[in-house]
């Protein structure tokens, strides 16, 4: 399995970038960086250490570091200032790879078409970007999966009704959303169904008692505080590395086809997925949507590539 991985690389990406590094059945051709969680700058920085901690010789590339028409909205209250938990990591001095992320998924897709699975990480912001420069890649990428909005009707993270990655750039979502990609999005309520890291599941990847295993879990620092202050959540939950889970293994999941929409405009709606589960609109369904992840068969591929 070859895979394009876009990021704003904090805490729940850190893991989700491990599992796809250590897995030997997956080359990971570029990681490209987008503002989110975090501004770029540390977006970029975060996922440099992960890639030295893996051993990571490819390409790890800088994108867009604002969303298409909005402010950057971050997330630091859940993932912390660095994005990796504030727990003093020497996040700095690293240096990415040169060009731009949007120019690089266009480039890399172009030069292997058929043969890349997209896999989206953060906002949409890169992916529509390289949409709208190069519509012709639509036909040249066979998966793409986006860790993107609450599913067929789960709670919002950011607002009531909406996911931060759609939340942060609803306009990229739009594109994306009538692109024409082969989309599956893994929504935030499959995060909270069947990756919470409780404190039992927690000392089962503690005692793997690798580098990755002891970051996985230290990075995680502010995410558990706020899962147990606002979420309301038995730990820190892991959509990222779940949306991973469901690019390495799609077969455990379940998933519905449906028309996808997005508000766009102010809050309350912002980003809020408009999913037509019963085809009211007329639309043609344009992704398919997780609707289950056995949360064992999530923590037993995270064990092992944690381990
Ligand atoms: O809503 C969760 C998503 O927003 C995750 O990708 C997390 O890393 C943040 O980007
Ligand atoms: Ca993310």
């Amino acid at each position: 399995m070859r895979l394009l991985i876009d990021t704003d690389t904090a805490s729940d990406d850190a893991v989700a970038l491990m599992m796809a590094l250590r897995d030997p059945d997956v080359t990971v051709e570029a990681i490209t960086l987008v503002a989110g969680n975090v501004p770029l700058d540390r977006c970029v920085q975060n996922a440099l250490y992960v890639a030295e901690l893996c051993g990571y010789d490819g390409p790890v590339i800088a994108g867009a570091d604002a969303p298409l028409m909005r402010e950057l909205g971050t997330a630091t209250e859940v993932h912390g200032e660095d994005g990796m938990g504030d727990i003093g990591l020497p996040l700095t001095g690293r240096t990415p790879a040169a060009g731009w992320g949007p120019q690089a998924i266009v480039d890399l897709v172009r030069a292997n078409p058929g043969e890349l699975t997209l896999v989206t990480l953060g906002p949409l912001t890169n992916l529509a970007i390289a949409l709208l420069w190069a519509p012709d890649i639509v036909d040249l990428i066979p998966r793409v999966v986006c860790m993107a909005g609450t599913g067929l009707n789960g709670p919002g993270n950011v607002s009531p009704s909406a996911e931060f990655n759609v939340w942060v750039d609803p306009e990229a979502c739009r594109v994306v959303l009538r692109s024409g990609l082969p989309l599956e999005f893994v929504g935030w309520d499959i995060s909270i169904s069947s990756a919470v890291v409780t404190p039992e599941r927690a000392a089962s990847i503690r005692a793997l008692d690798t580098p990755f295993a002891h970051l996985a879990l230290d990075v995680q620092a502010v995410l558990e505080v706020y899962a147990d202050t606002e979420t309301e959540l038995d730990g820190p939950d892991l959509p990222d590395p779940i949306a991973m889970a469901h690019v390495l293994d799609p077969s455990a999941a379940t998933v519905k086809r449906v028309h996808v929409d997005v508000a766009i405009g102010p809050d309350p709606m912002r980003g809020a997925l408009i999913v037509d589960r019963y085809g009211f609109t007329g639309g043609t369904p344009n992704l398919d949507i997780v609707t289950d992840y056995p949360e064992d068969r999530f923590f037993e591929l995270l064990a092992e590539r944690l381990g």
